[in-house]
């Protein structure tokens, strides 16, 4: 299939792509090296979709999503750590985003994922994506803004 790049992001058979690239650099290394290692454990769920049309891939996506879950709360709880180091001023509206997504992923209803697992894959990886490029390039670059401007200032 072929990859056609947008402004930052690239979209492979119509879904957005967890490929890495400079607009998501926040500037904060801790903090680009786990949303590298995100866009990481993304890829993985989205490979699964060149596997679904031939072959049960439940399983892979259970653990991938599962794996995706945990990463996500540790890096969430970095953020947040971050935030409260340096006072953010956008903390609870951040961290109520952050709950969102961790809700979305636990209300994942896994015998839906199992009845039609080309489908739920497909939705799974758009949601996804979509969540995090968009969080990562509104509301992380905000905090990165904000706290850099603090880490200066010290
Ligand atoms: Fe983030
Ligand atoms: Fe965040």
């Amino acid at each position: 299939m072929k990859h056609i790049s947008t402004t930052n992001i690239l979209i492979w058979g119509g879904i957005l792509i967890f490929i890495w690239n400079e607009s998501f650099e926040l500037g904060i290394p801790e903090l680009d090296k786990q949303h590298k290692h995100l866009f990481e454990v993304g890829s993985n769920l989205h490979e699964l979709i060149d596997r679904v049309d031939y072959e049960d891939v439940y399983d892979d996506i259970i653990s991938h999503v599962e794996e995706l879950k945990e990463y996500t709360i540790f890096h969430f709880n970095s953020e947040e750590a971050f935030f409260d180091t340096y006072g953010y001023s956008g903390s609870n509206m951040h961290k109520v985003e952050h709950q969102q997504f961790i809700d979305y992923l636990d209300g994942i209803d896994l015998s839906q994922v199992d009845a039609n697992q080309q489908e739920a894959l497909l939705d799974l990886v758009k949601f996804i994506a979509k969540w995090i490029f968009k969080h990562i390039n509104d509301s992380d670059s905000k905090y990165a803004f904000e706290i850099k401007q603090k880490q200066n200032s010290n």
